[in-house]
């Protein structure tokens, strides 16, 4: 298969819009911009299209996908809703929406199975991108997409790195410029908990706790041991219900294909002899305690001199996906300050991590 790039830049888009609803109409998968990172995107209602999305990633089907809406008020037709829930969520829809933040929540039956994995919710998100909002807009229907690469792999952040990922397996990315958050959104399951609603924290993201306690009590979910899991999916074979809460949380994750070393202390980095590194620095300074640590084949600085957690966000699946082709034998990468932007920063270094 022959996979197209169309530009959709801002006044000259309808043209790459019309070719990709074309596409998801006919049951089709194509490759989207949204604000976050690169979705690849079915019609969430076609089952054998969604298939075609597990399909062209490699995913395997117990991981189930974010449902980007095109209105607020679509939230109705696909997630269930009781009154005392839905007043957490209307707040958070009203300050977060369209945004980088997904919500999970009780789904209802018009949902295939195919989409949640089995599960009795659904994780549902609108786009603050115009492309991704006008294309689900025009389709009329919600549109299925996990990020567009490829399972276990780094989330693309540009329509280059999406056509890396996927060339030759679906038959349209369409480009609308680098993402503008440049980390995947923040996942909360919402529950409405006595007095405090309770949001639980699956996927740290561009919307930090900070943002979140105003709404409720933000809980992290407990990570489960090894142990627990092989048991809780031999009952899922046996037919129960499927596996974990959120299965990108536990699984090795946004992975280069060189190993990537992530230290809380640079002290912790003993390099093997002979062996070519480089350096995800943070702010590029000798006093963060690794740019004179080794001698290093190649440094890349997420936010240069300033240390600035946002900038570095945006810069860094796009700098991993650079050190990954510099032709070093593994890369080692500094931890930034683990507040605000800088958790979700922490947590893709270190699930990308071979050492975590
Ligand atoms: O920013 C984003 O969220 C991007 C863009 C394309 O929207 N999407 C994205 O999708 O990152 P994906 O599939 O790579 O990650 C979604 C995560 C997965 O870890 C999945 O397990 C979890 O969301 N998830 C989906 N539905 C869920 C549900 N019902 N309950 C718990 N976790 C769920
Ligand atoms: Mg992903």
């Amino acid at each position: 298969m022959e996979t197209e790039i169309v530009y959709a830049e801002e006044e000259n888009s309808s043209e790459a819009i019309t070719k990709a609803v074309r596409l998801l109409s006919d049951g089709d998968v194509v490759a989207l911009p949204t604000e976050t990172v690169y979705g690849l995107g079915a019609s969430a209602l076609d089952e054998e299209a969604v298939a075609k999305v597990f399909e062209a990633k490699g995913r395997p089907s117990f991981d189930p996908l974010i449902i980007h809406l095109s209105t607020r008020e679509q939230i109705h037709d696909y997630c269930d809703l009781s009154p005392g829930l839905n007043d957490v969520v209307q707040k958070l829809i009203q300050a977060f929406w369209p945004g980088p933040l997904t919500m999970v929540l009780p789904k209802k039956d018009i949902v295939p199975d195919i989409v949640t994995s089995g599960l009795a919710t659904v994780a549902v998100r609108m786009s603050a991108h115009p492309v991704m909002q006008e294309v689900c807009k025009a389709l009329g229907t919600p549109i299925a997409a996990p990020s567009a690469n490829r399972f276990g792999r780094i989330s693309p952040t540009s329509a280059g790195a999406v056509f890396k990922e996927l060339d030759g397996k679906i038959p349209l990315i369409v480009d609308g410029g680098a993402c503008n958050s440049g980390l995947e959104s923040t996942i909360i399951r919402v529950e409405e908990g006595e007095g405090k609603a309770l949001l639980h924290l699956l996927r740290a993201g561009p919307v930090v706790k900070e943002d979140l306690q105003e709404y409720g009590k933000v809980v992290r979910p407990k990570k489960l041991s090894e142990r627990a899991m092989r048991a809780k999916e031999e009952r899922a074979e046996g037919g129960g219900s499927p596996v974990v809460e959120a299965p990108g949380m536990l699984d090795s994750h946004y992975a280069p294909s060189i190993p990537l070393y992530f230290h809380d202390k640079p002290e912790d980095f003993t390099p093997e002899e002979g062996k070519r590194y480089a350096l995800l620095s943070y702010r590029g300074q000798v006093r963060d305690g690794y740019m004179d640590l080794y001698d290093w084949d190649v440094v890349e600085e997420l936010s240069p001199g300033k240390g600035k957690l946002a900038e570095a966000s945006v810069r860094l699946f796009h700098l991993l996906r650079m050190l990954d082709e510099s032709g070093v034998d593994a890369i080692v990468a500094e931890p930034v300050a683990e507040t605000g932007l800088g958790v979700a920063i922490n947590d893709r270094l270190r699930r990308a991590s071979v050492n975590h």
